[in-house]
């Protein structure tokens, strides 16, 4: 078996990232997000709204979101961007910070999920990037962040396994939950195996345990109700709807 040492999904391994993710249902939640945003906002029916995805990874909501949306795309990752721009030919990506974007163009939706706001590790940061976000949104634009894991609900020492297999790649994923302060660390050991070798490595996560108060306090300050909902398929984490007040 080869082995290495730390390693990041998100740079060295995308291509591994929808083996690992296979069994999370982007089609229920893109049906989820299109009931919201339908009820949400007004448009004219002969013209398909605009809808950026921040942190789209390797495009899997994208891709069910392209029928109803003209989409686009960013990320801070070139190797997730390729697989997506793979799997969408006619949406636009850009690699990008999400701390510190210029597209030059307004949005209709913006949405930012599976807890991707949260890898910023302080609350200055993530004002600057929600500042990004309604620089870029249309005056009744919305904006949907899916957030991580409130401080109360977050465990620690909780072990978690996931196995997924395609016909090329069989992947297992032990993770364990820890904590520094303010700051949840999942570390995670991944398994693969590709029909020749078995490797495996470890990618460590950390994400900004924030109650949702101070994310709806920053948007109040920047001129935004905002919403919480806690409904499947995003009951675990939940979803915050901000709008223009
Ligand atoms: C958990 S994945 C989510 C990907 C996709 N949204 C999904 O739901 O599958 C987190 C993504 O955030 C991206 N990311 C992390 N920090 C970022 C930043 N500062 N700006 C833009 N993207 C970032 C990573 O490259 C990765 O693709």
């Amino acid at each position: 078996m080869l082995m290495s040492g730390s390693v990041s999904l998100y740079t060295d391994k995308a291509s591994l990232y929808d083996v690992d993710y296979l069994s999370k249902d982007y089609a229920v939640e893109a049906t989820f997000l299109q009931q919201l945003i339908c009820n949400a906002i007004q448009y004219s029916p002969a013209e398909k709204p605009h809808l950026l995805d921040v942190a789209c990874g390797t495009g899997n909501h994208l891709q069910f979101l392209q029928e109803m949306f003209v989409c686009t795309g960013i990320d801070l990752n070139s190797s997730m961007l390729a697989i997506a721009k793979q799997k969408i030919p006619q949406a636009i990506f850009q690699q990008a910070d999400m701390t510190n974007f210029d597209l030059a163009e307004k949005f209709d939706v913006i949405i930012c999920l599976f807890s991707s706001l949260y890898y910023l590790l302080d609350t200055a940061l993530i004002t600057r990037t929600l500042q990004m976000f309604v620089r870029h949104l249309t005056s009744n634009g919305m904006i949907i962040i899916e957030p991580w894991l409130t401080p109360d609900k977050y465990e620690e020492g909780k072990c978690a396994v996931q196995a997924n297999q395609t016909a090329n790649v069989s992947l297992t994923r032990l993770s364990v939950s820890r904590r520094q302060r303010d700051v949840a660390l999942i570390d995670m050991y991944y398994t693969v195996y590709d029909g020749k070798n078995v490797t495996s490595f470890q990618d460590t996560h950390a994400f900004l345990l924030l109650p949702h108060t101070v994310l709806q306090g920053i948007f109040d300050s920047l001129g935004y109700a905002t919403e919480v909902i806690m409904k499947a398929p995003f009951q675990e984490r939940g979803l915050i709807v901000a709008k223009a007040k």
